[in-house]
């Protein structure tokens, strides 16, 4: 796109729940402008185009079709329509940012970097949580994590019914981890169980990286309450971030720390108020809603041309972990005499 054509114009392709977040931060900003959004269930469409003032159309062909001159495009339908509506926008000149996960299975993927890499488009998977200003700030204070505790609980909501708990809430700390412990998946195990939606609800991963780091995880979305945690370890340190309040605890281990020396010294009842040898951290971490975020910086990569923060191929590593889960988690099923 010419430097000159700023802001780009851009549509949101399905105005559901979270399209509807997309519509709403987009009609914010002012590095965006929304023209258009496409959505056929005529009552979401009426009430969008009342909204927020713009044409809504019934799908895709009718969007290419109309003098809209679309520069992006933000794909929020259904994970396994993603392939079907990315490939025709890319396709037709347009960049996109595809709601996580990139697509529902790795030909998909394929198909869609192809796509991009032909038509010389922007395609950016939607992994909100690398925006998340906890994830971000600690991202760039690794010290080699050698440990990942990944908690994502959710209530029962009939959404994202279209894929299991890995592809729907699991894959975000998958994408997250896999940057962190930036080594490759030498094992996993998976167990999962459907509980209400037929597919699996509830399911926990234990992996294994050829650095020897661990991680677990666990992700459900028939539970009672919400959690969206992840705590490691590091040599020294044990941090924890919690997705939901965007914040992070950072516990330090004094290196010139000695138990049994503080413990002959008599610091034994330190230890009713407080942890000798731990230090407590807080760190400051700038305000930001992630969707906000993650939409500038796709923004930033259509203006610019350059390469997203968070890369197509990136989305597809993501996947093909998940997909590799829902493998082990069936023949877990298997074998433990649960598949139906
Ligand atoms: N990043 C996140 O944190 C996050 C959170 C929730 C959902 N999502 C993702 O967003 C996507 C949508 O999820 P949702 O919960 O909003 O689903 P939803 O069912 O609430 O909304 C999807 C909308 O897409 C419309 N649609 C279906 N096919 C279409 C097509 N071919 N063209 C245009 N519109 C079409 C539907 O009518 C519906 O209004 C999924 O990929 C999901 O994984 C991401």
């Amino acid at each position: 796109m010419p430097a000159a054509i700023h802001p780009p114009r851009v549509a949101v392709v399905g105005a559901g729940a979270f399209g509807g977040n997309h519509l709403r931060v987009l009609s914010e900003m002012p590095e965006a402008a929304l023209v258009a959004a496409i959505e056929p269930d005529p009552a979401r469409a009426a009430s969008v185009a009342e909204r927020y003032r713009i044409p809504v159309l019934p799908s895709v062909d009718a969007a290419l079709s109309a003098d809209l001159t679309l520069h992006a495009a933000i794909v929020a339908v259904p994970t396994v329509h993603h392939c079907a509506v990315a490939s025709q926008l890319l396709a037709a000149g347009i960049d996109c940012l595809v709601e996580k996960p990139l697509a529902a299975s790795l030909p998909e993927a394929d198909q869609l970097i192809a796509l991009a890499r032909r038509h010389a488009r922007i395609l950016q998977p939607g992994h909100l949580e690398r925006f998340n200003p906890a994830v971000l700030a600690m991202q760039s204070d690794l010290r080699g994590p050698m440990f990942f505790e990944a908690h994502r609980l959710s209530v029962f909501t009939p959404r994202s019914l279209d894929v299991d708990v890995v592809l729907d809430l699991m894959i975000h700390d998958l994408d997250v981890v896999l940057r962190f412990a930036a080594s490759p998946v030498r094992d996993l195990r998976a167990v999962g169980l459907p509980i209400l939606s037929g597919k699996v609800d509830i399911a926990n991963v234990r992996v294994e990286f050829d650095s020897g780091c661990v991680a677990n995880f666990t992700a459900s979305r028939v539970s009672t309450e919400r959690v969206r945690k992840l705590r490691y370890f590091e040599p020294g340190r044990y941090v924890s971030i919690d997705y939901a309040r965007r914040d992070a605890l950072v516990i330090a281990v004094d290196q010139n720390f000695q138990l049994e020396a503080a413990m002959r010294a008599g610091a034994a009842e330190d230890f009713v108020h407080g942890l000798p040898g731990l230090h407590f951290d807080k760190p400051t971490i700038a305000p930001g809603e992630p969707l906000r975020l993650e939409l500038e910086s796709f923004l930033r990569s259509v203006h610019t041309r350059c390469q997203p923060a968070v890369t197509a191929t990136e989305g597809r590593q993501a996947l093909e972990l998940a997909l590799s889960i829902q493998q082990q988690m069936a023949d877990h099923a298997q074998r433990a005499g649960l598949a139906s």
